[in-house]
């Protein structure tokens, strides 16, 4: 045991091994910034990403769906599966960023960093495939196709049978909300479930001068929007958390003419199950009585998007150390839950796991854009925190059990 200890003290750190490959991931990440596809079309991407991979030697490949890869790297001694899952796919965004290595194809932009999770997990697997002699175990890397459109390509993975078989599995987002240098992780709820509805109000249209005559659905659709508001702000635990926001409103095509319907649509976030069930009940009663008090009717329609993002108590606390260990316990903080969505949470229902967020921030550098901005980009040194952390991960989960003991 300690000649096997003493060989792991004196090789380099994550944190080195890391740097090393520095140039190498931004080059990656750039590569598929200016090629970006979109949801399901991850053709180019996919044969990257496999042709990558093939070049380090050592992994068992594997294409589970038509733009997924799914790399096996087996350890030379038995011990458990670590997942560890990159999204690769970009969205439909004309970029507007004036960098050398801005989006090739017009409307198609990585706009969400999900170029720097694929590079991060290329630079982990080049390494740890080095490194097989270290490993007890297995660790499986999931590139993933379709995360941005519903209903998404991990689904599709885990059905395909990726998961089988292991036994934690981790996934990090880059997030422009946290400054370059800090990495948020927390246990429990992380991102929510963005269900969606579409409501059409049915009135009667008519001459706009004659409003008596008709049952005017615009100032209808007016009443329910602002009625809604009150699904959060008086329906709901003020403890617990909830988005319900109408994002589209249609009607009308004329100054003097009521059209016969609206329609609306719009996403409702949550965390928590019962939650979830709940406001659409809440909904559809406003719904039901704004419409009836003034003579009009509708047709309501809710579709349920990813699950929420649940981290689990053990993975967290594993990763916890993970990170400190990697980049110093300055650099760990507590995540700040996001209402966004993610389908990340169909691997936590194989395995337990844990999600976290990398800082990609720099307000000197006036890298601050939100994800899915047009000027969207990341601070670059990011790449090197998660590639070490993903390292540090697999080396401390399949160290046959030496750390634990320690
Ligand atoms: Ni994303």
């Amino acid at each position: 045991m300690s000649a096997s200890l003493s060989a792991r003290t004196t090789q380099l750190s994550p944190v080195q091994r890391a740097a090393a490959l520095r140039d190498t991931v931004i080059g990656w990440r750039r590569h598929l910034h200016m090629h970006p596809e979109l949801s399901f079309h991850e053709e180019r991407t996919a044969q990257f990403v496999y042709d990558t991979l093939a070049s380090f030697g050592g992994l068992e490949l594997e294409r589970p769906t038509k733009t997924s890869v799914v790399a096996r790297l087996h350890g030379v001694h038995p011990g458990p599966v670590l997942a560890v899952r990159a999204d690769m796919d970009a969205l439909p965004i004309l970029e507007r960023n004036e960098v050398d290595y801005a989006s090739r194809t017009p409307g198609v932009m990585h706009a969400c960093g999900h170029d720097g999770h694929t590079a991060m997990l290329l630079g982990a697997a080049k390494t740890l495939a080095q490194l097989r002699e270290q490993l007890h175990g297995e660790v499986r890397f999931l590139f993933q196709h379709a995360e941005e459109l519903f209903p998404g390509g991990a689904e599709e993975m885990v059905a395909a049978g990726v998961m089988d078989g292991v036994d934690m599995v981790i996934g990090a987002h880059l997030w422009l909300p946290m400054p370059v240098g800090t990495v948020g992780v927390l246990a429990g709820r992380l991102m929510a479930s963005p269900d969606v509805f579409d409501l059409v109000i049915h009135g009667r249209g008519g001459h706009a001068a004659a409003p008596h005559e008709t049952v005017d659905v615009i100032a209808v659709a007016a009443q329910v929007v602002t009625n809604l508001q009150h699904i959060v702000s008086r329906g709901v635990d003020p403890i617990d958390r909830a988005v319900v926001s109408v994002t589209r409103i249609a009607g009308g095509t004329a100054y003097n003419v009521l059209p016969g319907s609206v329609e609306l649509a719009g996403t409702i976030r949550t965390f928590d199950a019962a939650l979830r069930e709940e406001i659409p009940q809440l909904f559809e009663r406003i719904v039901r009585g704004v419409s009836e008090a003034h003579g009009a009717s509708y047709t309501l329609r809710f579709d349920r998007g990813y699950r929420p993002v649940v981290n689990d108590a053990a993975a967290v606390e594993f990763m916890r150390r993970v990170v400190a260990r990697a980049l110093g316990p300055d650099a760990l903080a507590d995540a700040r839950p996001s209402m966004g969505g993610e389908d990340f949470s169909a691997f936590l229902q194989r395995a337990p796991g844990c999600f976290f967020f990398i800082g990609a921030r720099n307000e000197a550098r006036g890298i601050v854009h939100p994800h899915h901005h047009e000027r969207f980009d990341l601070d670059e040194r990011a790449l090197e925190s998660g590639v070490a952390i993903f390292i540090e991960a697999a080396l401390a989960y399949l160290d046959g059990g030496r750390t634990h003991a320690a």
